[in-house]
């Protein structure tokens, strides 16, 4: 009985002649009762896999078949919690920047986050840091963010590139602008921290922030300054805090940075 049995349960399209040997090592077969079935097993393995591939699937016996389910299955949880995305883009290879980063910085703020700040690509200093707008760039939003009472506190900050882009210059690593398509390798990581977040307002700093945002180039200029419709949420387009920061003229940076708090206090409004 035992012997039929063994002979019913091998499978001939899943031989594996080595791992059979590795569990059942041959100086044993003499002991065993079903070892001697080993060799004509083995050797017609080919023509009755080659058998089943040609006879047609049978129906399952009736007590095998599946039940239909009477109640409705549980909704599929398909949106990630952004803890799990941050682990998942930390071994991000989409595209070819995390060779010379130091590492992938994801967006950070609380997931009931109603406002959705996205910037272009970590600088210098956010890429040793691991967090997103904490250098020069990240002091001038978070002045902005507060005189046009919003507390970053209550913000999702991210980038639409989660690498640093840049090129050596003897100590200096200069920030290098992303190109479209390391734009579009790292979407699926703003489309999915979006669909976690589930945010009302997102605030694209930039052209590039714009352009991961809409999905399509967007001149800042002419955009800026009012809300759009983006699907289920708004959309607002402003300048990105470095714009301010490289601005040589100082009443043309303080006229900039007004616009870009005005911009801000648009989104402050949509939370009030
Ligand atoms: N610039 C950005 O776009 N993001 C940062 O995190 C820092 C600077």
């Amino acid at each position: 009985t035992w012997r039929s049995y063994y002979a019913s349960i091998f499978n001939p399209a899943r031989l594996k002649v080595k791992a059979m040997q590795a569990e059942m090592p041959k100086k044993y077969w003499r002991n065993l009762p079903e070892a001697s079935l080993n060799k004509p097993l083995i050797e017609g393995a080919e023509r009755a896999a080659n058998a089943m591939i040609a006879k047609a699937a049978t129906e399952p016996h009736k007590s095998q078949k599946r039940l239909e389910p009477v109640m409705p299955a549980k909704p599929v949880r398909n949106v990630d919690d952004i803890e799990t995305l941050r682990e998942e883009a930390a071994h991000c290879r989409a595209c070819p920047l995390w060779k010379d980063a130091t590492q992938t910085v994801f967006g950070e703020g609380p997931h009931t986050a109603r406002i959705m700040l996205v910037g272009e690509q970590r600088g210098d200093k956010e890429d040793l840091a691991g967090q997103p707008f904490v250098g020069p760039a990240g002091q001038m939003l978070d002045r902005a963010l507060e005189e046009a009472g919003i507390d970053r506190g209550k913000v999702y900050v991210t980038n639409a590139v989660k690498h640093f882009k840049f090129v050596p210059r003897g100590k200096i690593r200069l920030h290098q602008k992303p190109s479209t398509p390391e734009i579009k390798a790292c979407r699926p990581w703003y489309e999915r921290e979006l669909a976690a977040i589930k945010p009302e307002l997102v605030v694209a700093m930039g052209a590039t922030a714009a352009q991961s945002v809409f999905g399509k180039i967007m001149p800042i200029n002419k955009n800026r300054g009012h809300l759009m419709e983006l699907g289920e949420m708004q959309a607002l387009v402003t300048v990105h805090p470095s714009y301010l920061l490289r601005l040589p003229d100082a009443e043309a940076k303080a006229t900039e940075y007004r616009r870009f708090v005005d911009d801000l206090k648009i989104a402050a409004a949509v939370l009030r």
